[in-house]
């Protein structure tokens, strides 16, 4: 899957329109309630997306961010405690995962003034973490809820 803001140069190119990233069966984990996040998490960063293209000011996008940054953590304790209560043996690298992303989003919006160079570098990097997070760690984990027959 390819989207416009995965392959972008940024941050020297944020004058460009990104692209929302569309729900597709490929991110389909296999159980309901990772999937059910997962579209509110594509859909906030859809927002955020939007908000850049635009070119909304620093309180609109840190707003919208911080949406996207709240529910993320809320999502990755939901997927930390399934992994945890059906002894994913993959827990410690997932979690790594989660830990470094959440580390990573807030240097950037800690340093950053935001404005429109700030969103085109987030949504670069959002875009490909997401898709590529889901695509791999979250399906494997999802194959795995599913072989043990756990479906919340
Ligand atoms: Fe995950």
């Amino acid at each position: 899957m390819q989207t416009q803001a995965m392959t972008m140069n940024a941050p020297t190119d944020f004058e460009a329109q990104w692209d929302a990233i569309a729900w597709s069966d490929d991110f389909a984990t296999g159980n309901a309630g990772i999937d059910a996040d997962h579209r509110r998490l594509l859909a906030l960063f859809n927002e955020f997306s939007l908000a850049v293209n635009a070119g909304k000011g620093d309180v609109v996008i840190r707003g919208v961010l911080d949406d996207l940054v709240d529910y993320t953590h809320y999502h990755f304790a939901r997927e930390e405690l399934l992994m945890q209560e059906s002894d994913y043996p993959d827990y410690p690298r997932h979690k790594k995962m989660h830990d470094t992303f959440i580390r990573q989003v807030d240097d950037v919006g800690n340093h950053l003034s935001v404005g429109t160079e700030l969103g085109a570098f987030l949504l670069s990097f959002l875009a490909k973490w997401l898709s590529g997070h889901i695509l791999g760690a979250d399906r494997h984990l999802g194959r795995y809820l599913e072989r043990g027959g756990i479906e919340h």
